[in-house]
């Protein structure tokens, strides 16, 4: 039988641990919302990245030699009759291929045994409240038992630092699933495009919430479980805020319209904005600023390629947004002179603050170091991009009253948001299925 995933997760962690180490790996807490109402769960990512498992109340303890233990929810079926079904113990190693299973309130009991006489403990520093004191009682359980010839870890290390650098090249399951992800999301886009263009058409009242919802069924219909972060739909002058919330501002004929919104699919998630005019025709100056930020993001999309570094991926999308803020008058050329001296003298934060990419994996900020240490020396730098690794590529230009920016840009925020899967040879964007080009997006809409 083919190992799943998951289990072969455990063997590379396990071969990084030690002989004599064991792993902790919890799941994430149930999050209260109100009174007695929780907000929906959700798992750890390193738990679910080791073990496919969703349940609350679970816990992962892989040793250095491969084998696997799993503490989840005792079956109890009075509290299945309220919350559903739990897998148990009992059925855990069939069906999670994990080497044995206990119920969750044998922790106290059980983990003391499973670090005796080991050299080293793994588990993931400042991501769970309390857990640092709780693996502090199960050592103190351990050393009780000096007397009796059974040893106590001696050292402790992040076992963070393995799985992220794990997690950064996204295996052959995760990069179907987040191919998935990124056309489902592709299509929500695309119906809120025409959602907005038809109601507009027909004279309906439309706010944002309305577009929001559009992406929602999208999201629902396809099978993804939920948006993987809350969803911008951001109409007019609102794009200028850079969090900004699907709210219930009116989107208006002459409007454009910012989404950046994106499916989480079995755990992986997806990240796309586009922007495009509400009534489906962009003017001239919402084109002009529209194609400076795409032309960015094609210098940007060219840079993503085995070898090269994430930040020239940012730095090829600057040049051309600092040349762009000349061609179109945002900066003046007297004032600043060339697009090096806007580089140099960061005058682009006026317009775009925010970086060109980010990790996106199980997490849409997902894990992974950006930097690294460079092989002569202690320097870091800039990570070198490789095959496997998944980022956003991300400009934008935000214009708002107040800047040098003459008038007829005000208040026109544009940012262009696809998925970049580096590939052998240069990268393959995830999230096209959603046009970007101007013609495109005014065809769609039509
Ligand atoms: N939607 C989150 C981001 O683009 O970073
Ligand atoms: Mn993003
Ligand atoms: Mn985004």
């Amino acid at each position: 039988m083919t190992p799943t995933p998951y289990a072969t997760r455990r063997q590379q962690l396990a071969a990084q641990l030690g002989p004599h180490a064991v792993a902790i790996v919890p799941t994430a807490a149930v999050q209260p919302r109100n009174r007695d109402n929780e907000h929906p769960y959700r798992f750890d990512s390193y738990f679910y990245y080791l073990t496919g498992f969703t349940e609350p109340h679970a816990w992962l303890v892989l040793d250095g030699q491969g084998r696997s233990t799993l503490f989840c929810q005792p079956k109890d079926l009075a509290r299945e009759i309220w919350d559903g079904y739990r897998l148990g113990p009992e059925a855990a190693p069939a069906a999670l291929g994990v080497d044995q299973a206990f119920g969750v309130d044998a922790l106290e009991t059980e983990l003391p045994k499973l670090l005796a006489n080991q050299h080293a403990v793994w588990w993931p520093f400042a991501t769970h409240p309390g857990l640092s004191q709780r693996v502090q009682t199960w050592l103190a359980a351990v050393r009780a038992q000096a007397r009796s010839g059974i040893g106590c870890p001696q050292s402790q290390h992040d076992v963070c630092a393995v799985l992220d650098d794990m997690r950064l090249i996204k295996d052959d399951t995760e990069r179907a699933l987040m191919a998935r992800a990124g056309r489902i999301s592709a299509g929500a886009h695309r119906r809120a495009m025409q959602h907005c263009a038809q109601s507009l058409r027909a004279g309906q009242a439309l706010h944002e919430y309305h577009l929001e919802a559009e992406l929602l069924h999208e999201f629902r219909r396809h099978g993804a479980q939920a948006p993987a972060y809350p969803s911008i739909v951001a109409a007019g002058a609102n794009a200028c805020v850079l969090h900004y919330r699907a709210d219930r501002a009116a989107v208006r004929p002459g409007d454009l319209v910012l989404i950046d919104a994106g499916c989480e699919l079995d755990g992986y998630a997806s990240d796309i904005t586009r922007t495009f005019p509400a009534n489906g025709r962009f003017n001239a100056a919402q084109r002009d600023v529209y194609q400076v930020v795409l032309a960015a993001q094609h210098a940007a999309v060219n840079a993503t390629r085995p070898g090269a570094r994430f930040d020239d991926v940012h730095q090829a999308a600057l040049q051309v947004l600092c040349q762009g803020m000349l061609d179109l008058g945002l900066l003046s050329r007297t004032t600043h002179g060339n697009a090096d001296a806007v580089m140099e003298q960061r005058a682009y934060t006026a317009y775009y603050m925010h970086r060109t990419s980010h990790w996106l994996g199980l997490d849409v900020h997902d894990v992974g170091a950006y930097t690294q240490a460079e092989a002569n020396g202690d320097e870091r730098r800039s990570r070198v991009l490789q095959p496997g690794m998944v980022l956003t590529i991300e400009p934008g230009l935000y214009s708002r009253p107040g800047s040098d920016a003459p008038e007829a840009f005000h208040d026109i925020g544009v940012r262009i948001e696809d998925d970049a899967l580096v590939t052998a040879n240069g990268c393959e964007l995830l999230t096209r299925d959603v046009p970007v080009e101007v013609a495109a997006i005014e065809a769609l809409m039509a």
